[in-house]
């Protein structure tokens, strides 16, 4: 079976998005992935369709309802080992565990994901705790800021995933010299013309010398790293120690 993403939201029309274009739009087209977008509002026990109330103890903003919410869990989730394929259930939110490419790395090798979408002040509490006892709910962050709703954050986990998927990726792209298979941030990348702007290519990069050009490579991607990201780069020296 393709790697498989369930995407449950209240704006299934989000989807595929831009991952309908580029690299995962053709992987998508090609079969090597499957996406479903449920609508939550399916799920709604009334007539209106209501998925979200005002919130207990005041405030401002709205609820999604944990009924409505578990009900398209339920249906697109097996909670049981091996169930519903294996999928991992991940609810995105700046509250949750930072995404970053060994998760990505980790999600890619499995059968797939399904990401519940919040929207307004997001989930009941309720069903959180529901299906992270009963479920192996995840709640996952893309970093310290605040959307408006899960689906902008699931189109870039999806993203990040889908393109580590055998045969997504031409065979043109080194997957283990780019940013983070390494632990580094990423050298710099030149290509034609020669000379732009009063601005030359470095000479090594255009000597012929594959082993210069990996020392300075991996120089560059060293400096980079240590100046603007002493928290990536104490971690790498930690584990080349
Ligand atoms: N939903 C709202 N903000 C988010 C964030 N920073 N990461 C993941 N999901 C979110």
């Amino acid at each position: 079976d393709p790697w498989t993403a369930v995407v449950l939201t209240l704006f299934p029309g989000m989807f595929p998005g831009m991952l309908g274009h580029s690299l995962a739009g053709k992987a998508l087209a090609d079969g090597r992935w499957t996406l479903e977008a449920v609508d939550i509002r399916a799920f709604a026990r009334d007539r209106h369709g209501t998925v979200d109330d005002s919130p207990y103890g005041g405030g401002a903003g709205m609820v999604m309802r944990p009924d409505v919410v578990s009900d398209a869990i339920a249906a697109h989730h097996d909670p049981a080992p091996g169930g519903t394929g294996g999928r991992r259930l991940i609810y995105p939110s700046p509250r949750g565990r930072v995404f970053d490419q060994a998760m990505a790395r980790d999600w890619a090798a499995g059968p797939g994901v399904t990401l519940v979408c919040g929207r307004y002040e997001g989930l009941d509490q309720r069903v959180i705790d529901a299906w992270a006892e009963k479920g192996r709910l995840e709640e996952v962050s893309l970093g310290d800021f605040v959307l408006s709703g899960g689906e902008p954050a699931a189109l870039v986990m999806l993203d990040a995933v889908v393109r580590l998927l055998p045969g997504v990726m031409g065979a043109a792209t080194s997957l283990d010299e780019e940013s983070f298979e390494r632990g580094l941030l990423e050298y710099p990348h030149y290509t034609r013309p020669p000379v732009w702007d009063g601005r030359a290519v470095p000479e090594v990069l255009v000597s012929g010398h594959h082993e210069r050009v990996a020392t300075w490579r991996l120089a560059q991607a060293e400096a980079i790293t240590r100046n603007r990201r002493p928290d990536l780069w104490a971690r790498y020296k930690t584990e080349r120690a």
